[in-house]
């Protein structure tokens, strides 16, 4: 996703890029913000950082505005969020995430203006939310500045409004909206606690959600933190999920994978596909699926 509007206001911002050292010191003292242990460098960004390679600029600043010190703990943290922006729940999560994980580099760190992060959060916390994840802490949006007030990265507000999903037209669960790419479901599987394949017995609306009950016989393909006799235990559900088009639970006869991770007092469906062996890309996913390492287990959305 290319943004020409940064290249623009990166071209006036432009002279403040080559500060000195002496200049930056001087405005860490004054505003005691951002304590970094040392002067920021300036970084290509790495292909293999999704999240952010084709943001829109090519060199980013680290440490970055999460205190990641390094690429590879930057690569780490970053890694859980792309599923988010697959999700393409607002136009300018992308943008938003990277401004904190790969924040451009000028001599004062840019944060995000609050209006995108708030329009972000009402159009992506609703997703999260169906995945067991609160709107996480490092996005608080009352902590970043006011356009108004302070210079901050935004995109533009006419493409930000068209762009974004029409309210009238139902949401399919996110659980559900998935593409059969083998790239989205590793990563999905990075963000779940196992994977399984099995076939769905019934379904069932309970309060806002959808609950799944299995069929006896559950394959693990990957089992991270739950353990085999919880896998005999296992029901799931489709958090707020009583409402919303899951089209593969329309026919329930045949296999699954899914994907899932504890959540609270629920194991929480996060990702379901047909177990569709005709399917050429499916079958190179269960192949990488046993063998891929994620570059972490931790809860993804942090
Ligand atoms: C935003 O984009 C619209 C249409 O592309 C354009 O008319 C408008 O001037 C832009 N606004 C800003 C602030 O760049
Ligand atoms: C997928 O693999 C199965 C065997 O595991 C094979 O029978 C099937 O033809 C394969 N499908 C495609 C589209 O390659």
């Amino acid at each position: 996703m290319k943004n020409p509007w940064i290249c623009i206001s990166l071209a006036l911002l432009h002279s403040s890029l080559y500060a000195s050292e002496y200049e930056y010191m001087t405005w860490r003292a004054d505003t005691g913000v951002q304590i970094y242990g040392k002067p920021p460098q300036c970084i290509d960004i790495p292909e293999d950082l999704r999240l952010c390679f084709n943001v829109g600029y090519d060199k980013m600043m680290l440490p970055n505005l999460l205190e990641h010190e390094t690429i590879a703990e930057v690569k780490q943290q970053a890694g859980s969020w792309v599923p988010l922006v697959h999700k393409a729940c607002h136009p300018g999560t992308q943008l938003l995430l990277c401004s904190l994980f790969a924040p451009v580099c000028l001599e004062k760190p840019l944060y995000p203006c609050r209006w995108l992060c708030e329009a972000v959060r009402d159009s992506c916390a609703p997703i999260m939310e169906a995945y067991g994840f609160p709107w996480p802490e490092m996005l608080t949006c009352d902590k970043f500045p006011q356009d108004d007030v302070l210079p901050c990265i935004a995109m533009n507000e006419t493409t930000s409004n068209s762009m974004a999903k029409p309210a009238d037209h139902p949401p399919v669960c996110p659980p559900c909206d998935n593409e059969m790419n083998t790239d989205v479901i590793l990563e999905h599987m990075c963000a779940s606690e196992f994977a399984i394949k099995t076939k769905i017995k019934e379904v069932k609306i309970e309060n806002l959600d959808r609950k799944l009950i299995l069929q006896k016989k559950r394959k693990p393909l990957k089992l991270v933190t739950l353990k085999k006799q919880d896998l005999k235990k296992l029901v799931l559900y489709l958090k707020n999920g009583a409402d919303c088009p899951c089209q593969q639970l329309d026919n329930l006869g045949k296999n699954f994978l899914i994907m899932g991770r504890f959540v609270g007092k629920q194991y929480i469906l996060t990702s379901i596909h047909k177990w569709d062996k005709s399917s050429k890309e499916f079958n190179k996913t269960l192949k990488k699926l046993k063998s891929h390492k994620c570059a972490t287990h931790e809860t993804v959305f942090k």
